[in-house]
């Protein structure tokens, strides 16, 4: 929807000669619009369409691609040209009128306000990460994963199969929750393996975790609620929760993962958690029961929702794996997020989100305005995978292979004496090289680019609680011996960056 409205409104900001050639372009046509009728199909099902139009045009004023003064479109004419009832159009443009982003000229139409109000600062600016995504990743760089050779030959099997075979799905909009036999795989999966409790009519198909978030808690929560967020953080969620315009509150983890009764103290009115129970990143602890318990317990007394992130728990090397808190919540408070990012490879951009009943709806108008639905060939070839029982033995494989290259990178990085000290962790695919409060995690970090090893500094992902230092490395995607050498290499420049060296005698 919004990119139909954005076409036939920015007619109206062109300069006088770009109109007229479009218009020439237009051939037939009367009136100063494209002919959008070829796009209709994409035009959303019935539902509030007056509140879709008037936010996609508020977001074009807001983010000045429809500046002050600037003609809108006669009702008559938009809703013409978007198979929209005038009285959706007329409604929208009301409320643009009412709350001050539009205003009526009697005799000349309606026009962008003046003077409108701005988007709010907390929006983060879009800035370059810095990553170089041209050449091979260093060894130790953070999400990389890799199917092995005989996933990615069933995997191409699969796909050819169902692009020999099409179905009617690829040649026409479907359900925005996904296909059905992937929700269906995906429900009997995370119910057998994380304990979930859920059908296939709660799961919706994602672009993966971070899209899942911002799907959610669109749906779920209004802007400037307030959401608890792990300090130390997984940054990129942090950013996703603010992008939506949401505030985050910080709250500790210690050995027991997130401290539920310091949240309460710092904000325990939020409207959301997001965490990473099973596997905390960066720092790699276990929320342990009772810390489970009183989340739910908070969240049942506050109303407010857990947004479960269980990004790498199919990496469980030793110790009894606790079950999702989704599958322990009598209160239907938790949204599970899923993700194939690290347990196939994150180039496939497929995750999932299963919600709570009510939920469910919400989020489907959501996504309605969003991307309409996930894309079918990979839904298909992973619904394959999963029924065919080719995933039970792939994951097999690949828990084996991450915890050599883990073995590997401990092993290369040796005992670090009284310089750093690091730990197996029993799950997932990184972990942490613990330094003394004095090393400038940051200028380590530096030194091992320039050594050819990505890795990123603890401290930077703490956001009010006294920061711990360290260097968070990767594991997976890399071959043991390279990961070896680089833990190697690594043990040598810690050492040498030692302020304990560098201050010796
Ligand atoms: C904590 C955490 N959550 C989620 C993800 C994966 O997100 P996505 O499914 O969007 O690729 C990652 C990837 O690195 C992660 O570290």
């Amino acid at each position: 929807m919004p990119h139909l409205v954005f076409m036939s409104l920015l007619v109206h900001q062109c300069t006088p000669q770009l109109v007229q050639k479009r218009s020439n372009q237009m051939q037939k046509s009367k009136t100063n619009f494209p002919d959008l009728s070829a796009l209709i199909p994409v035009m959303p099902e019935p539902g509030k369409r007056s509140r879709a139009l008037y936010t996609a045009i508020r977001r074009l004023i807001e983010t000045g691609q429809l500046p002050a003064g600037a003609k809108l479109p006669t009702t008559r004419d938009l809703a013409r040209r978007l198979g929209l009832s005038r009285g959706a159009a007329v409604d929208a443009y009301e409320v643009l009128i009412a709350e001050g982003f539009a205003e009526a000229r009697v005799g000349a139409g309606t026009f962008v306000a003046a003077e409108v109000p701005q988007l709010k600062a907390d929006v983060p600016e879009i800035v370059d990460d810095g990553a170089d995504y041209s050449g091979p990743p260093h060894p130790c760089t953070l999400g990389i994963a890799i199917a092995d050779e005989r996933t990615r030959r069933v995997f191409r099997q699969l796909l050819h199969r169902r692009l020999e075979r099409p179905q009617p799905n690829f040649y026409s909009y479907g359900d925005p929750r996904g296909e059905h036999e992937l929700r269906q795989a995906i429900a009997d999966y995370a119910r057998v393996a994380r304990g979930v409790r859920c059908h296939p009519g709660q799961v919706v198909v994602t672009s993966g975790i971070r899209h899942g978030l911002d799907l959610v808690m669109r749906a779920a929560l209004h802007p400037g609620d307030a959401v608890w967020v792990e300090d130390p953080c997984y940054l990129s969620a942090q950013a996703t929760i603010t992008g939506v315009g949401l505030r985050t509150v910080p709250v500790p983890v210690d050995r027991e993962g997130i401290d539920v009764a310091a949240g309460e103290v710092i904000g325990g009115k939020a409207k959301a958690v997001y965490c990473t129970p099973s596997h905390q990143f960066p720092l790699g602890v276990t929320l342990t029961m009772r810390r489970r318990l009183a989340l739910i317990d908070w969240a049942k007394r506050n109303d407010a929702w857990i947004f479960e992130d269980d990004y790498d728990s199919e990496f469980r090397f030793s110790g009894p794996p606790l079950a999702s808190i989704q599958g322990m919540d009598d209160a239907g408070r938790v949204i599970y997020l899923g993700s194939f990012s690290k347990v196939l490879f994150p180039g496939l951009r497929i995750g999932y989100a299963i919600l709570p009943e009510p939920l469910v709806e919400p989020v489907l108008a959501q996504r309605q305005q969003m991307d309409r639905q996930p894309p079918s060939l990979p839904q298909g070839a992973i619904a394959d995978l999963l029924n065919e029982g080719h995933f039970a033995a792939h994951l097999r494989r690949v828990r084996k292979r991450a915890e050599a290259c883990r073995d590997a990178l401990v092993d290369g990085l040796g005992a670090g004496g009284n310089s750093f000290s690091v730990a197996a962790p029993e799950q997932g695919l990184h972990l942490i090289v613990s330094l003394a409060d004095e090393f400038d995690d940051e200028k380590l970090v530096t030194a091992a680019a320039e050594a050819g090893i990505g890795a990123l500094p603890l401290s930077t992902h703490y956001l009010a609680a006294p920061i711990r230092k360290g260097l968070v490395l990767g594991y997976s995607g890399f071959e043991p011996e390279d990961l070896r050498r680089a833990g190697k290499k690594l043990a040598g420049i810690v050492h040498d960056l030692s302020p304990a060296t560098a201050d010796g005698p």
